[in-house]
């Protein structure tokens, strides 16, 4: 079995997602949001899984944030710590801690459009796709080797929330995947980058528009 921790800020639907896709060989041990009224709590706890709070507005500095975060994380023996829209930017100490076992959802196609506001700057750009990736977590904010990534196509008439609405339903399916795999030991990184021989086609999610 490995343990799991999931991190959240606010509604938590990826983390819903991982924890829905009964994943073999997984255990959520605690979902845990650095803000008390974030609502996947509830969700979590409602279903028998362990929450805490960090609240990261009682902390003076990151730095005093992210041990507290560190030491309730450990205090679950986390195999794998998942970042599912958790909005704080994290230490490198933190980052370093968790390297090669912390997983990462950003609403765009990395290395384009890092920081927020991810499908406003798309469409501003005149971008005919969009997207997610999943990503190992490094010190250089929404960086790191790609896991997998989802694509959508852009139309005329989108605006953010719309490509938001479709590269979510993306998110839902790639994460929890995502998260599999790396339970299943098919995640290597090699030379900064993730090699996984045994299902190539499982790092793209592209529906046909
Ligand atoms: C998702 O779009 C994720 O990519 C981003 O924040 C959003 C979180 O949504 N990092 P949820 O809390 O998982 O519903």
């Amino acid at each position: 079995m490995k343990n799991i921790v999931i991190l959240i800020s606010g509604r938590g639907s990826n983390m819903q997602a991982i924890v829905e896709a009964n994943i073999p060989a997984a255990r959520i041990a605690a979902v845990v949001a650095n803000r008390p009224d974030a609502a996947g709590l509830a969700w979590a706890a409602a279903r028998g899984i362990a929450t805490a709070v960090v609240d990261h507005k009682q902390f003076a500095s990151r730095e005093a944030f992210d041990a507290q975060l560190a030491q309730v994380i450990d205090g679950y023996q986390p195999d794998l710590v998942v970042l599912a829209g958790f909005m704080r930017i994290l230490t490198a100490d933190f980052t370093r801690r968790y390297e090669g076992r912390m997983l990462n959802i950003h609403p765009s196609l990395l290395p384009a459009f890092p920081g927020l506001h991810t499908h406003a700057r798309a469409l501003e750009m005149g971008c005919k796709v969009a997207g997610c990736t999943v990503h190992f977590v490094t010190a250089e904010l929404d960086h790191g080797p790609i896991v997998a990534q989802g694509v959508v196509t852009l139309q005329d008439n989108d605006t953010p929330d719309s490509v938001a609405g479709r590269v979510l339903q993306l998110e839902h399916q790639l994460y929890p995947d995502a998260v599999r795999r790396f339970v299943a030991g098919e995640l290597k990184i090699v030379d900064g980058k993730v090699a996984s021989p045994a299902q190539p086609a499982a790092s793209l999610l592209a529906p046909a528009p």
